[in-house]
C-alpha cells in the first residue's frame, strides 16, 4: 500500500501561537543562533540557552494543537497504508493533536539530556544551570534538542522512509536546513510524488511537483481530504 512521509516545520505550529525562526520578527531576529542553538553557546553562557529553551517550553506547554496537526493525525488513522511524520519541530504538537510515532529530528523541548553520559529524562518546566544528571550525577544537563553543528536524531529511519515513499509532503518549512532541506530530492530520486504545504514558496519550491500556498489550519485539512475522499 502506498506509504506517505511527511515533514513538518515551524509554519504548522505558527497558528497554534508559536513563533517561527525565519519568517518577519522570528526567534532568529530576537536571539543570535550562535548563542542558544549551538554547543559552543552553551558552553559559553548556559544559563542564556537554558532560560532561552525554558521560555520555548512554557510557551509551548500552553499551546494546542491546530487543525493542522489534527488533520495529519486523521490521515494517519485513516489511510491504508503507512503515515510517516517527520518534523524538525521540538513542540509536542503533533502528539497533542493525535498524531503516532512522530519522529523529531532536532529533538524535543520536554526532553533532558545529560552532555556527558547520554541519559535521557523528562525535562521540569524549567531547566537550571548545574542541574545534576539522575543517572551520572554530572552537572551539565542541557535541553534535549539537536543545535547547529550537531547531528540530527533518526537520520537512518528518516532515510530508510524517504526510499519507500509514495508521497513526500513538505509543511510549514523554509527549507533553508540541511538536512530536512533535501529530503524532497531523497524523496523524488525514489520516485515519489511531492508537494509543498507553505504559507509562501519555500526556497526548495521548485522541487517539488505540487505547490500549495496558505496557511496550514486551511491547506492540510483539505489536502488530507483530497487524499482520503469525502468523509
Ligand atoms: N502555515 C504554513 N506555513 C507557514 C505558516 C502557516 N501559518 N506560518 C509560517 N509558515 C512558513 C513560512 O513561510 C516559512 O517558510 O513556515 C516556514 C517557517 O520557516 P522557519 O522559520 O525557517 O522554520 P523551519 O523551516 O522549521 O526551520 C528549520 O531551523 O532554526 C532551525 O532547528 C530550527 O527546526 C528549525 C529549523
Amino acid at each position: 500500500m502506498e506509504k506517505i512521509v511527511i515533514l513538518t516545520g515551524a509554519g504548522i505550529s505558527a497558528e497554534s501561537g508559536l513563533g517561527t525562526f525565519r519568517d518577519e520578527g522570528g526567534l532568529w531576529s530576537q536571539y543570535r543562533i550562535e548563542d542558544v542553538a549551538t554547543p559552543e553557546g552553551f558552553a559559553r553562557d548556559p544559563a542564556l540557552v537554558q532560560g532561552f529553551y525554558n521560555a520555548r517550553r512554557a510557551q509551548a506547554a500552553k499551546a494546542e494543537p491546530n487543525l493542522a496537526h489534527r488533520a495529519l493525525a486523521r490521515l494517519q488513522r485513516d489511510w491504508p497504508g503507512e503515515v510517516v511524520i517527520v518534523t524538525q519541530n521540538v513542540d509536542g504538537l503533533h502528539e497533542a493533536g493525535g498524531a503516532q510515532d512522530v519522529i523529531h529530528m532536532h529533538g524535543i523541548l520536554a526532553g533532558a539530556l545529560c552532555a556527558a553520559c547520554g541519559h535521557r529524562w523528562t525535562a521540569p518546566p524549567e531547566m537550571s544551570v548545574g542541574e545534576p544528571c539522575p543517572a551520572c550525577a554530572a552537572l551539565n544537563a542541557r535541553p534535549d534538542v539537536v543545535w547547529f553543528g550537531e547531528m540530527p536524531y533518526h537520520m537512518d529511519t528518516i532515510y530508510d522512509h524517504l526510499a519507500g515513499a509514495s508521497f513526500f509532503a513538505s509543511i510549514g518549512t523554509s527549507g533553508q536546513v540541511y538536512p530536512a532541506a533535501a529530503f524532497v530530492h531523497e524523496a523524488a530520486m525514489s520516485g515519489a510524488r511531492t508537494v509543498e504545504l507553505n504559507l509562501e514558496p519555500s526556497t526548495g519550491a521548485s522541487s517539488f511537483d505540487d505547490v500549495i500556498l496558505g496557511p496550514a489550519s486551511e491547506t492540510v485539512p483539505r489536502w488530507v481530504d483530497d487524499l482520503l475522499g469525502p468523509r
